[in-house]
């Protein structure tokens, strides 16, 4: 079990930058100093959220994207690996290696969300057969290269099932001390969406959720209970119409057709639960985070993948619920500092400015 800064609930606003966008007019460039960029790992199973989450990383100036890592999730590794490849293609950014990941959980039969994501991934829209090629090592292998050799540095943001990064973890013991931090877009402390216990990356793989949780490295969680708060809208679609450049046009497409699959309102809204995740690294104010303790649940019935988070004092449970990894100790509660327009403006910049 570990601490983790988790969640945070947001009101709805406006999107002044997407409307700019969407009058034609240029968007101030944002720029980042080098000293402040900082370096990530993308953990991912793309995916229509992830797909978002790939192009804001790639366009944001606050993130460095060293690597790409698919996993099985959303659909099978036959779909997620070729998808990173297509969307690096799309965002010109072939220069992010991209490695392949696992291709089943660590212990379990995979289980996808194709009802979700299409049975390829993206929705059913279809991007050209991708020119690039992975690199030659595994995503396990390519996370401990690039983690190894830049100590402190690097933070992996884990947008999928964690079966990657718990591979890594397990095969490598110095590694948790070598990684900056872990962002994951998973779990719940209210109810799951796989099942009523469980959030889906963490329903997939809990056995990875919990090597994870208990490494020890700084984490954080970004969960159901706020995910589902960051949702796009159609008036977001216009403004990616008016767009017109092939990333506002896919990004549209995607989201329209898991609109029209999966939407709870009628096709009015999806939520972007990778998306904002990524969005909490490129503004850091976006999200109120609180301390817990939690554990992933591994062993029940009803209740494998489920994230229980404590941030009592002491109780009388077993030793694990009180223990306090040195790297990570909880802090105190922070308090909202910006409301969801910001976060909006922030995930509108990845796919609407510069060209794109
Ligand atoms: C998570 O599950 C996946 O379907 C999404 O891509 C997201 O990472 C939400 O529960
Ligand atoms: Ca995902």
């Amino acid at each position: 079990m570990n601490s983790a800064g988790i969640l945070a609930a947001s009101a709805m606003g406006g999107f002044p930058l997407v409307a700019r966008a969407a009058a034609g007019e240029s968007a101030p460039a944002r720029t980042a100093s080098a000293s402040s960029v900082h370096r990530i790992i993308l953990d991912t199973d793309p995916g229509v959220d992830d797909a978002l989450a790939i192009l804001l990383a790639l366009r944001s100036p606050e993130l460095k994207v060293e690597a790409l890592t698919p996993v099985a999730g959303n659909v099978p590794l036959d779909f997620t690996l070729p998808n990173a490849l297509k969307l690096l293609e799309l965002a010109g950014r072939t220069d992010v290696p991209v490695a392949a990941g696992a291709s089943t959980p660590l212990v379990r039969r995979l289980v996808t969300a194709k009802a979700v994501h299409g049975n390829n991934g993206l929705g059913g829209v279809e991007l050209p057969a991708p020119k690039i090629r992975p690199v030659s090592e595994t995503a396990s292998e390519l996370i401990r290269r690039i983690v190894r050799a830049n100590p402190g540095e690097i933070s992996i943001v884990a947008v999928g099932p964690l079966t990657n990064v718990a591979t890594a973890l397990r095969a490598d013991p110095g590694l948790a001390q070598m990684i900056r931090s872990i962002v994951v877009m998973g779990g719940s402390l209210s109810h799951g969406n796989a099942t009523p216990a469980a959030e889906f990356n963490f329903y997939v793989d809990p056995e990875a959720a919990r090597i994870v949780f208990d490494a020890g490295v700084p984490l954080t969680m970004v969960g159901l209970d706020v995910t589902r708060k960051a949702l796009a809208r159609q008036e977001h679609l216009k403004v990616l119409d008016a767009a017109k450049t092939p990333v506002c046009d896919f990004t549209a497409k995607i989201l329209r057709a898991t609109m029209a699959r999966w939407s709870k309102d009628g096709g009015q809204s999806v939520a972007l639960h990778d998306p904002l995740t990524v969005a909490s690294l490129v503004d850091p104010e976006i999200l109120k985070l609180r301390d817990f303790y939690v554990l992933i649940e591994t062993s029940g019935e009803a209740s494998a993948g489920q994230s229980l988070g404590y941030s009592g004092g002491r109780c009388a449970g077993p030793l694990r619920w009180k223990r306090r990894h040195p790297r990570n100790p909880p802090k105190p509660s922070g308090q909202m500092r910006k409301s969801q327009w910001k976060w909006t403006q922030s995930v509108s910049s990845g796919f609407c400015w510069g060209g794109w």
